[in-house]
């Protein structure tokens, strides 16, 4: 049995009710509060502040009418679980993480765009909701709805398996941190996860696929590139992101005025 909230329940760690998301079925959820607004307006330059808390900073937006609730998650695996239990105890039912990564491949470069279908498990935090051998697997029509969006966009993208990890550095194999040192058992594994053919680390699609697949929602991930590992363990300077951040600002509204128009159809995106 599901647990809905009645409609002027207040959530505890993001701060709204029902009410203030006006049945909103999609949400955005970059991870930075800050990033927000940026992406409402680029949806709808009448989108709405309507609640910050903690990490999660809400904005409320309409595409093709319909309520589309953009939110931020903060960083990792257990913010992200705040944000998916609240969300969907109010309603929400499809979850598109838009966020930046670190990419470990030659040919995904600075301002690229990567929609993931899958991801690693390197988090603790789903491990709380599925055992290690249950798939971390995006939600198919989502991601179909994303790439057929920066394909009609013109958008260059790559779509691919990521590695989420909770600790950006030793997790994702740097050595540029304060200790300097990465664990035996970590050492090499940036090579390993480049001949799984996997595409880039970040920290948060991992706990948000599982969680979905699990609770009988729909997940997707759409991540700007701002570090090229292949190159350097950086984070590069801003012009990396506000290339990517035009970029997959495009492909998620087109994305998302195709998935409302279609279930307002009947129809299947695929
Ligand atoms: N986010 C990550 O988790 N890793 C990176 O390298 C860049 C963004």
């Amino acid at each position: 049995m599901k647990n809905y909230a009645g409609p002027a329940e207040i959530m505890y760690h993001t701060g709204l009710s029902a009410g203030m998301i006006r049945g909103a079925k999609y949400a955005l959820l970059p991870g930075d509060p800050g990033r927000v607004e940026g992406l409402a307006k680029a949806l709808d330059r009448n989108a709405l502040f309507i609640a910050s808390h903690r990490d999660y900073t809400s904005w409320l937006a309409r595409i093709e009418n319909a309520p589309v609730l953009v939110m931020s998650t903060g960083m990792g695996g257990p913010c992200v679980t705040f944000a998916v239990e609240e969300l969907a105890r109010l309603g929400a039912e499809t979850f598109i993480r838009v966020g930046t990564t670190g990419s470990i491949q030659e040919d995904l470069h600075l301002g690229d765009v990567v929609i993931n279908t899958a991801s690693v498990r390197m988090d603790g935090a789903s491990r709380a909701y599925a055992p290690i051998e249950f798939p971390a697997a995006a939600d198919m029509d989502t991601v179909l709805a994303l790439r057929e969006a920066a394909e009609e966009s013109g958008i260059p993208f790559k779509t691919g398996i990521s590695i989420s990890t909770d600790s950006f550095w030793p997790g994702q194999e740097r050595y540029d941190s304060f200790g300097g040192y990465v664990l035996k058992r970590l050492q090499g594994s940036l090579e390993d996860f480049q001949h799984l053919g996997c595409t880039n680390y970040e920290m948060e699609n991992a706990t948000l696929f599982t969680l979905c697949a699990v609770l009988g929602l729909k997940a997707a991930s759409i991540c700007g590139v701002v570090a090229k590992r292949t190159d350097s363990e950086s984070v590069a300077p801003h012009e990396a992101y506000e290339k990517a951040e035009k970029r997959f600002q495009k492909v998620v509204k087109r994305a998302l005025e195709k998935m409302i128009s279609h279930s307002r159809s009947g129809e299947n995106i695929s």
